[in-house]
């Protein structure tokens, strides 16, 4: 009784109700954080060559693309920023008139229901294009954790919903709640890029971002591609320091951690389907070697399947729209 003949899973995929009707993820516009890089200027709508349908923004183009999003059932944007001019401390990640600090609230109004979370890193804004503070080749620790305070705060102050520190300086989440609780901002959530490896899969970014370090590379800060029990203990530690939600990242090459973090927390899960990634199917698709529409949205269950309650794509757009015309199905 217990095999074939009498037992056909077959039996449960007959039709696409059928399949509807036993799926085990689901997939909506409203998983999606959907990234955005503002620039200065205005009537700025820059392509990104490596990252085909992903722009530079300036904060009057911003506000028209959040309308967009909005209409596509997106519930949620990440802000990147890109600052007129750098310096060796990154003094544009906390100017409270900075790019960030001035899109939030342009945002907000053009879209008032729109969450605006923001990274809080400096490597956008550093002339090095470190995530802190240098010394010599070291990235000094603990100096940056008061950059990285004072860039949460501001972004605060400007209105945003959440901040997400994706630095990866050990004590970054602790000290960014102890620096939003003491101007009574105890109410905005930190959602930590807790488990962020040092990967070949953020390339594309950083022409978006304009944040390649001019020496070295992210490997004394970053995690190295090679480690899985080190994942559970930096999400142990974001958590413990007060982290209101947590992320992995990259994601499609990290699928076992996102599964491995998700046994080990309550906290909703994020996942960062990273720019890499997105350029890499994008490519594959511009060459006609993927359907591309179902090749994404596979991805996107898989990250749901593998417990991220949240998708950070360039892709949310799009599957947004590909759900609306039926490719769940
Ligand atoms: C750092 C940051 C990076 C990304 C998000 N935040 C780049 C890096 O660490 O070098 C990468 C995102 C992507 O590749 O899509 N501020």
């Amino acid at each position: 009784m217990s095999s074939f003949p009498s037992l056909r899973p077959r039996r449960l995929r007959s039709g696409p109700v059928m399949r509807e009707l036993v799926r085990e993820t689901t997939l909506a516009a409203s998983d999606f954080i959907y990234p955005l890089f503002i620039a200065p200027g205005t009537g700025v709508r820059k392509p990104i060559g490596s990252m085909p349908g992903v722009f530079n923004f300036s904060i009057d183009e911003v506000e028209r693309e959040v309308v967009r999003l909005a209409e596509l059932g997106i519930r949620a944007v990440i802000l990147f920023g890109l600052p007129p001019t750098k310096d060796e401390v990154g003094s544009g990640a906390f100017d409270e008139h900075g790019i960030v600090q001035r899109a939030i609230p342009a945002i907000k109004r053009a879209v008032p229901e729109m969450i605006v979370m923001t990274d809080v890193c400096m490597c956008e804004y550093t002339s090095h294009g470190h995530c802190g503070i240098i010394e010599g080749e070291r990235l000094l620790n603990d100096p940056t954790l008061e950059l990285l305070a004072k860039t949460a705060l501001s972004h605060a102050r400007a209105g945003a919903d959440v901040v997400a520190p994706s630095d990866m300086m050990d004590g970054r989440v602790r000290a960014i709640r102890t620096a939003l609780d003491a101007e009574n901002f105890q109410d905005v959530p930190i959602m930590s890029y807790a488990v962020k490896y040092a990967s070949g899969f953020y390339g594309p970014f950083r022409d978006a971002a304009d944040s390649a370090p001019t020496f070295g590379d992210r490997r004394s800060y970053q995690m190295d591609p090679a480690n899985a029990r080190e994942a559970l203990k930096e999400a142990a530690l974001d958590e413990a320091e007060g982290a209101d939600m947590l992320m992995v990242k990259p994601g499609m090459p990290y699928l076992d951690i996102l599964w491995r973090v998700r046994q080990q927390t309550n906290l909703p899960l994020a996942v960062y389907h990273v720019s890499g990634e997105y350029a890499m199917a994008k490519a594959a698709a511009a060459n006609g070697w993927i359907d591309e529409p179902r090749v994404a949205i596979e991805t996107m269950l898989a990250f749901k399947r593998a417990g991220a309650d949240l998708i950070l794509s360039y892709y949310a757009p799009e599957v947004a729209q590909w759900i609306r015309d039926g490719h769940l199905q």
